[in-house]
């Protein structure tokens, strides 16, 4: 299998396609990076090239070669089965070189087609799941002698699993079609439909065009430059009117501004991206606070028996430190849960829950999993997104946006502290509608959360210390992060990092919890991380927990308070943060920790923003 979590481009139109594909796959490179490839038509045959490796990889190695052509497909690969290679990448061509498509997501019963089309003389080339579908759009074609978008659409019928697929054919050399099912997939629009552009996601072409529609579930499009823009039903062909609307966001304008990489950037904007979060939904003078996205369901949100949140990954460790704070100040019991877990374990699920799903990219599919079963199960449904329009946002009843701007960087850096500053929105509104904190308790933590972004911008001072920590660190292979309270999602978010850019193997812990095992591996050297702000009510046992950690000989770098000489004196380096309450400190305390990970892999020669084996949006379960 293969071609899983990909990224997909497509044009039809009028000028060359190559240059708007290599600049749409370039775009789309933080989906997938292990090949690239396009396919270009047009004409009485279709010209393919694809490699392992990355889109310049591709660029360079086809410059020179046939590239004309005013259709085309392209893709970036992210390998889960069947290893990134030459002949693993898309696109994928049918048995006679008729049909050529780039598909993302997985076909679950390619197996059993395989085997009927092998019967039928079919062979395989590739170990992917695609190529199965290539080759199905052929048969059902031929056979019943079916027009080319006709046989698209009977091939997906006979299809199990999720895609969204961009399919040219060289027997009508102008017509694209395109169809999705779980996996996203957005048509642009230029020159009332002179150009076509279609992709993952409209970052792909932001350049061209701002006028877009989204395909809905099972739905399959027609695109013929100078031709009506027409999209129906996959099965039972009902025709349907697309909507066409005006992204907002200015997409075009993404660039790392100065800086080395994509995440150093997004971890330097955050005290503005944690201003934008707020915007709008945050009074400091009255302690009042409004998520406008929320406005019909506050009321009964604020009566219910339970919250559950579901998300993956950093949006995870981000609905931990939501449990924390809504549980605290609101007073209304909150579960967390990894969507794909929740999803598998046969969870008990009311009515009368509130499921929140808390998702950066709003297209993870344990995450849409998740959602649909709590739909199922009758559950008013929530959602905390950053990417505005995403399948979650839009697969929820209601939710807030967490305004942090396009996060390019793999590792989540501004979508997470983003989500954490709606979670403290959303716990003082719901505090503020249980009565359960006092007027001047509210307002004195709205004001903490309105300097938030000072104090990160005072934070990010800290860089030459966590660049010098990094580099004492650098040819460590083990590294423990601990915190209590607040500082206990923190940690984990902080040894997440570490692993995901700079392959160092972390353990995030709550500080208590050392003894009972893990203590076992502190020997000498062995770096330990500890979040000891004393703001933190455990403060007292934290600092015991640094001698537990001392007595065997862990070098210790402790996060504390600026002007906390006693706790800073324990430990082997500190990184001193603002003051600051614990209804806010997670927000800071990340920072370091962030820039800690940024440091150790770019001197570790990781690739920052293209770390090995993930990708940015995880589109398969
Ligand atoms: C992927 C990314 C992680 C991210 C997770 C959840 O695994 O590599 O950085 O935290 O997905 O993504 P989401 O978009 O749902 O927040």
């Amino acid at each position: 299998m293969g071609g899983v979590m990909c990224g997909i481009v497509g044009y039809v139109g009028k000028r060359s396609a190559s240059p708007i594909l290599f600049q749409g796959l370039t775009n789309l490179e933080y989906r997938g990076y292990d090949s690239a490839g396009i396919a270009l038509g047009g004409e009485s045959e279709i010209r393919f090239y694809k490699y392992k490796g990355t889109v310049k990889n591709l660029e360079n190695v086809v410059s020179g070669r046939d590239l004309h052509g005013t259709i085309g497909i392209g893709h970036t690969r992210w390998a889960t089965h069947g290893e990134p290679s030459d002949l693993n990448a898309h696109p994928h061509l049918s048995q006679d070189g008729t049909i050529a498509l780039v598909h993302n997501g997985i076909i679950e019963n390619a197996r059993t087609i395989s085997s009927m089309l092998e019967e039928e003389g079919y062979v395989f080339i590739s170990e992917t799941d695609t190529e199965v579908l290539a080759h199905l759009i052929e048969f059902v074609g031929k056979k019943a002698d079916l027009s080319f978008s006709e046989a698209v659409r009977e091939a997906l019928v006979q299809v199990e699993g999720t895609f969204a697929v961009a399919v040219i054919s060289s027997r009508n050399p102008d017509t694209m079609v395109v169809a999705r099912r779980g996996s996203p997939l957005v048509v642009g629009i230029r020159d009332s439909g002179s150009e076509f552009f279609v992709a993952s996601d409209a970052l792909a072409f932001a350049e061209h065009t701002r006028f877009v529609a989204y395909l809905k579930e099972n739905e399959i499009a027609v695109l013929r430059s100078g031709d009506d823009f027409r999209v129906s039903a996959i099965k039972g062909g009902k025709k349907r009117h697309p909507e066409i609307i005006e992204i907002e966001e200015d997409l075009a304008v993404i660039g790392k501004e100065g800086f080395d990489h994509f995440m150093e950037k997004e971890i330097f904007e955050q005290p503005r991206t944690v201003r934008d979060s707020m915007r709008g939904r945050l009074d400091p003078k009255t302690g009042s606070v409004r998520l406008g996205g929320l406005d019909d369901y506050m009321g009964r949100l604020a009566e219910a028996d339970r919250i559950v949140f579901v998300a993956c990954g950093t949006s995870y460790y981000a609905a931990v430190l939501g449990e924390y704070l809504i549980e605290r100040y609101a007073g209304i019991p909150v579960e967390v849960e990894y969507a794909s877990e929740f999803r598998y374990r046969h969870p008990l699920i009311r009515k009368s829950d509130f499921v929140i799903a808390v998702s950066q990219s709003g297209e993870t599919a344990d995450t849409l999993a998740a959602i649909r079963l709590a739909k199922e199960s009758g559950a008013t449904v929530l959602g905390i997104c950053n990417v505005v329009g995403s399948s979650i946002a839009r697969a929820t009843d209601a939710g807030v946006y967490t305004h942090a701007g396009p996060e390019i960087g793999v590792a989540s850096t501004k979508a997470f502290t983003a989500q954490v500053t709606v979670l403290a929105l959303l716990a003082l509104a719901l505090a503020e509608k249980r009565h359960t904190l006092s007027c001047k308790e509210r307002k004195r933590l709205a004001r903490e959360l309105y300097l938030v972004p000072d104090k990160i911008e005072t934070t990010l001072e800290t860089r030459m210390e966590c660049e010098s920590i990094a580099e004492q660190y650098a040819e460590a292979e083990n590294a423990f992060y601990l915190g209590r309270g607040v500082c206990y999602p923190v940690a984990m978010e902080g040894a997440l990092k570490l692993k995901e850019i700079s392959y160092v193997h972390a353990e995030g812990y709550p500080a208590g919890e050392m003894k009972h095992g893990p203590i076992a591996l502190v020997e000498d050297g062995v770096p330990v991380v500890v979040l000891a702000p004393n703001a933190a009510e455990t403060h007292e046992k934290v600092i015991s927990n640094i001698r537990e950690m001392k007595a065997r000989r862990g070098s210790i770098v402790a996060i504390v308070t600026e002007g906390d000489a006693e706790t800073a004196s324990l430990a082997n380096h500190t990184v001193s943060i603002p003051e600051a309450d614990e209804f806010v400190l997670a927000l800071i305390a990340v920072i370091p920790l962030q820039l800690i990970a940024y440091y150790s892999a770019t001197i570790r020669g990781c690739d920052v923003d293209r770390p090995r084996n993930l990708a940015k949006s995880v589109t398969v379960e």
